[in-house]
């Protein structure tokens, strides 16, 4: 799949490599610029190119891997996403960690209502970051929380992450699912391996 990548700080880049094991080309972009990308080419491999904020946000599949701050903003440039799937891995803090209160939407209800006629999925905000890669020490598969507003778009999702070591959870639409998983709704930095029934 073709898939935007905004934002390459710490959970920007590790999305892009963890996609890029797939058969996914992605376009990376940040704040600074393509070019300034350039030195970091050995991080990623082949299917990864470097390319402005506005590319990436025109890919059928865009990860807003930005301060919740700014995800508005930035996903503002794009006036109807034409149902494209954006997928949501922000976690409402502010610049010093305090906690941002969106009510009465949960924090991925308010990057939907910038994400003009996207579909939202919220996923990813609940794993440590060095978790994001799907890889477990050992058997299993990593439990990946997701939750969305649209059906087909949430099954297109944990399609695509199956194959790169994840066991999606569908916990429901983004205002029920969302509030569990943002900050403060109990799911947030948990870890969890799905094992087959016949291990212990
Ligand atoms: N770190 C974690 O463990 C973790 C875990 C779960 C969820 N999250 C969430 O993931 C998101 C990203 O976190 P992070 O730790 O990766 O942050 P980060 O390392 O500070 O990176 C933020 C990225 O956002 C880019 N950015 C900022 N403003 C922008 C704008 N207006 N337009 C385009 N790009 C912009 C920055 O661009 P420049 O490179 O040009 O500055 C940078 O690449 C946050 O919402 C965070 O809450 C983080």
């Amino acid at each position: 799949m073709n898939i935007g990548v905004v934002g390459s700080g710490t959970v920007g880049t590790i999305l892009t490599q963890t996609f890029s094991r797939g058969e996914n080309t992605i376009v990376l972009s940040h704040q600074g610029g393509a070019a300034s990308l350039a030195p970091r080419r050995a991080e990623f491999a082949a299917n990864v190119t470097f390319g402005e904020v506005a590319v990436a946000l025109q890919q059928p599949l865009v990860i807003i891997a930005v301060p919740f701050t700014v995800a508005p903003t930035v996903l503002n440039q794009v006036a109807d996403y034409q149902q494209r799937i954006v997928v949501d891995v922000t976690n409402q803090f502010t610049a010093d960690f305090k906690k941002i209160d969106t009510r009465p939407l949960t924090g991925s209800e308010v990057i939907a209502k910038a994400a003009h006629n996207a579909r939202v999925i919220k996923a990813f905000n609940t794993l440590p970051h060095e978790l994001m890669n799907g890889r477990v020490d050992g058997p299993g598969q990593r439990v990946l929380f997701y939750a969305g507003d649209d059906r087909p778009a949430k099954k297109q999702f944990a399609e695509l992450v199956k194959p790169l070591n994840f066991h999606p959870v569908n916990l429901g639409k983004l205002r029920h699912g969302g509030s569990v998983m943002q900050v403060g709704g109990g799911l947030g930095h948990t870890a969890f391996v799905q094992l087959d029934e016949s291990l212990d």
